[in-house]
């Protein structure tokens, strides 16, 4: 049988990617630009990517704005008018070059957040959900609550019950925050909350007044200025929390289902995402929820069905069984190791197959670890555990017993015997592997028979302030850098 393929590109703002949908709803790949061009957060798409989906007879392109309309939001945002991407036509000619040899049969625009609540509920395994978008801008809305359901011919549904336009935004909120904090916005999001738990919530009525301001533009420099940014960044995770609290219970009232997708940036916080287990029953995170991920929204909506979700390793293939006895060695007689094996994950974390494993057994490990990738110490790292010991280690809010993305944290239990992979707090960034086949689902079982702990350090594979190790190239780059070997 012949199929004809959907691709759908998010570009032209930051973290540029696009995805490939096979006509049974099949997902064949998803990629993100920056791990092809090298330029992290690159937002144009890059030859080497779109080389990616050349196998594919493309019937139909889905664009994941409508750019006239984001033109609109430029010109109301006070950036003015890009005249050069205006139509879907001139943006697509700008962002595919001379990829674009044979137009497509169709070329399709969504807007922007109905792309958001699509790549989460037709990946989703609910018939009926009520999707909550949260991020900084798209077009207008910045907030949006979505009833979602699947019709008799099994054809997506939205209807939107919600939404807040900008430039009130809670996205744009923590976002302005962060950059204030001397980081870069729309992209280490995750240090600020990371520094949260250092700080006290000192400031949070003075972040509120903020809330009033156009943040488009960054918060005055000078701002707080003599208070640490320990408590600044925790001052902005209490109300972002209240925020986000606070469109959940909005979304709860409309009583559609208590199923919720979410989506957005914001839905990175995974932090605040401990609690949404007090609103809905069953939870629902795409593990690519922010702009990259609109790339696979906008071919579901061209799709209209549900797509066949497996799991999150979409990217550039490295061929190859993945290695478990030459990792766990390793790790036995050095303790920390790489892994670059099969495909790439598609969204920002690694899950095993780009990953930087170590034992977290000791209290050495994390200085080691840090060392290596010379970042802040008070940076946490993320456990990856086999999911049936998951309850002997750690406490799991309600609704993430499994977490197999990383997409919420729990309490460790046992601090004292694992401090690596611990906050200081007590959280942990949890991913659960259940028996479903993963190398790194191998990898854990074969470490838990050596040495019978059921988990290990994992940080993703890239050299400091660049994207991560995408194909083996990278990976030799990786272990010249660092002196780490790199396993395949
Ligand atoms: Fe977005």
């Amino acid at each position: 049988m012949k199929h004809q393929y959907i691709l759908g590109i998010s570009a032209g703002f930051h973290d540029a990617a696009v995805s490939v949908v096979r006509g049974d709803g099949e997902i064949m790949f998803a990629g993100h630009s920056e791990r092809y061009s090298k330029k992290k957060n690159d937002a144009d798409l890059c030859l080497a990517l779109l080389q990616e989906c050349c196998d594919y007879q493309i019937d139909t392109m889905a664009y994941y704005e409508r750019p006239w309309v984001k033109q609109l939001q430029r010109l109301v945002s006070g950036q003015g008018i890009d005249w050069r991407n205006i139509t879907v036509k001139q943006v697509l000619t700008n962002q595919l070059g001379t990829w674009l040899q044979h137009p497509p049969r169709q070329i399709q625009t969504y807007s922007h957040h109905l792309c958001h609540a699509a790549s989460g509920f037709q990946t989703s395994p609910f018939d009926r959900a009520t999707c909550v978008v949260i991020d900084a801008i798209g077009e207008f809305d910045t907030v949006s609550i979505w009833a979602a359901e699947y019709d008799q011919q099994g054809q997506a549904v939205y209807k939107k019950l919600w939404s807040q336009w900008y430039p009130r935004s809670i996205g744009l909120f923590y976002s302005a925050i962060t950059q204030r904090l001397g980081l870069h916005p729309m992209d280490e999001e995750y240090i600020t909350m990371g520094m949260s738990a250092y700080g006290q919530p000192r400031y949070v009525e003075e972040c509120r007044a903020l809330l009033e301001d156009n943040l488009h533009a960054g918060i005055d420099p000078d701002w707080l200025w003599l208070a640490d940014n320990e408590d600044i960044a925790a001052s902005a995770q209490v109300l972002t929390e209240e925020l986000i609290y606070s469109v959940m219970r909005r979304a709860q009232e409309f009583n559609w289902s208590t199923n919720l997708v979410y989506q957005g940036g914001v839905a990175l916080n995974c932090l605040a995402n401990r609690n949404l287990g007090e609103y809905f029953e069953n939870i629902w995170i795409m593990p690519c929820p922010g702009d990259s991920g609109n790339s696979l929204g906008a071919a579901a909506l061209a799709h209209g069905k549900r797509l066949r979700w497996r799991n999150a390793f979409l990217g550039h293939e490295i061929s190859g069984e993945y290695p478990v006895g030459a990792v766990v060695d390793h790790l036995l007689s050095n303790q920390i190791a790489g892994v670059a094996s099969g495909r790439a994950e598609f969204g920002p974390r690694a899950l095993g197959n780009r990953s930087h494993l170590a034992d977290p057994r000791g209290i050495h490990i994390k200085d080691q670890v840090n060392e290596i990738k010379r970042r802040q110490k008070f940076r946490p790292f993320a456990p990856v555990i086999l999911a049936e010991h998951v309850d002997a280690f750690f406490h799991m809010p309600r609704g993430w017993h499994h977490s197999p993305y990383m997409q919420s944290v729990g309490t460790c239990l046992r601090p004292d015997l694992y401090p690596g992979i611990c906050h200081v707090d007590g959280s942990s960034r949890v991913q659960t592997v259940g028996p479903d086949g993963s190398g790194i689902r191998r990898l854990l079982e074969e470490w838990y028979h050596v040495t019978g702990c059921p988990l290990l350090l994992n940080t993703s594979l890239n050299i400091r302030g660049q994207p991560m190790v995408n194909d083996r190239a990278d990976a030799d780059r990786f272990q010249a850098a660092y002196n780490v070997p790199v396993f395949s």
